[in-house]
């Protein structure tokens, strides 16, 4: 009988749970078993962390936010990290990773992740692992695939609380800065951004000009908006300036941490505007809870698609949206480089149209 393995890893993402009952619904349709491996590549090191997953196990979860499988971005087989003498070591323990995956039986293997997990996959499949790959992120930085799976409900979550932020600054007169996620990009602060009728979005791709923006809120205060809303990506930062990064609590984390723009903002805001401002960071609200229709379905249909590529014996491939297609693109143009907006594009013109400052 056939046995193809799943895991996803890096940061959670709402619909990671859509895939993984799309792809044990379309596997036990063909009559093969599917693995499910928990938190990441991680799971390959520990036995009891490889189970496997029937319809009774995916039952009710298309709903539900997170990951019945658990994820981790500190499961790199590459650089593995391990305590020795109370100091962390980076090991390669890839060599164990794919004895475990032959051990285990798995004839295929389904990574659901961002570009960190994908390019783990892509050094995995050169020593002989037959992948097919899931782009998952709510930053929508991904090549080869219009979107990614979660990024709609991540820009729900954050229109959402630009609608809710429009009331209470109206009612104080105040400027209110919104910091969304994103990393480098700044897809989900410019389409939020745009759905929730923000004033200024602050992007990475374009650096902003703090002079310019202050200048642009008072000149709407004279038009008669008593108020302002700002939305920043966390990648942002000023011209001339760099990004702002955070210390991970404990020094745990293998990722860089952005974040604190927004208190940024609002300290040099508040020296030169007579206004009162104020912060919110909506983190990672924007990647918890139930998954929007629209990542319900795409993520039901992707890993669907993960299922007929590995039918296919397509691998190295990564299910892909190109307009209302869903169809596929390998892996390695994927992971590029990172998927980022044009500040010359149509998108970020449209918003400048609408009438709204972008920081330059
Ligand atoms: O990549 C997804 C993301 O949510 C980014 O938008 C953000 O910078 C990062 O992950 C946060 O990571 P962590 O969960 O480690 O705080």
């Amino acid at each position: 009988k056939k046995r193809i393995g799943i895991l996803t890893g890096g940061g959670d993402c709402p619909g990671l749970n859509g895939v993984i009952r799309g792809v044990v619904r379309a596997a036990v349709r063909r009559d093969w078993d599917v693995v499910g491996i928990e938190d990441g590549f991680d799971g390959f090191l520990h036995q009891e962390k490889c189970r496997l997953l029937s319809l009774e196990d995916v039952r009710g979860i298309l709903p539900r936010g997170g990951t019945i499988l658990g994820t981790t971005n500190r499961g790199n087989p590459f650089s593995f990290p391990i305590m020795r003498e109370g100091k962390i070591e980076l090991v390669d323990v890839s060599d164990e990773v794919v004895s475990r995956i032959e051990l285990l039986g798995i004839s295929a293997l389904v990574v659901v992740g961002g570009d960190g997990t994908l390019k783990i996959a892509l050094e995995l499949m050169k020593r002989g692992v037959p992948i097919v790959g899931v782009p998952k992120t709510i930053d929508n930085d991904l090549l080869e695939t219009d979107v990614t799976f979660g990024f709609n409900t991540a820009l729900e979550t954050a229109t959402d609380a630009l609608d809710k932020l429009h009331s209470t600054a109206e009612s104080h007169h105040r400027v209110m800065v919104l910091e969304v996620m994103g990393r480098y990009a700044g897809w989900i602060a410019l389409e939020a951004g745009i759905a929730g009728g923000a004033d200024v979005i602050l992007i990475p791709e374009i650096p902003y000009d703090i002079e310019r923006v202050a200048q642009a809120i008072v000149e709407r205060g004279r038009r008669g908006g008593r108020f302002s809303v700002i939305v920043a990506a966390e990648g942002a930062y000023p011209k001339g300036g760099s990004r702002v990064v955070k210390e991970a609590a404990g020094g745990k984390s293998v990722v860089e941490r952005l974040g604190g723009v927004g208190e940024k903002i609002s300290h040099e805001l508040g020296g030169v505007l007579e206004m009162d401002v104020r912060v919110t960071v909506l983190g990672h609200l924007q990647r918890g809870g139930s998954p929007s229709t629209f990542d319900r379905c795409l993520s039901s249909r992707f890993g669907v698609q993960a299922v007929e590529l590995i039918e296919a014996g397509s691998f190295g491939q990564m299910v892909c949206l190109k307009g209302r297609q869903i169809g596929a693109a390998p892996i390695e143009d994927a992971v590029r480089h990172l998927k980022l907006i044009d500040p010359d594009g149509a998108l970020v013109r449209h918003a400048e149209e609408l009438g709204i400052m972008l920081g330059r």
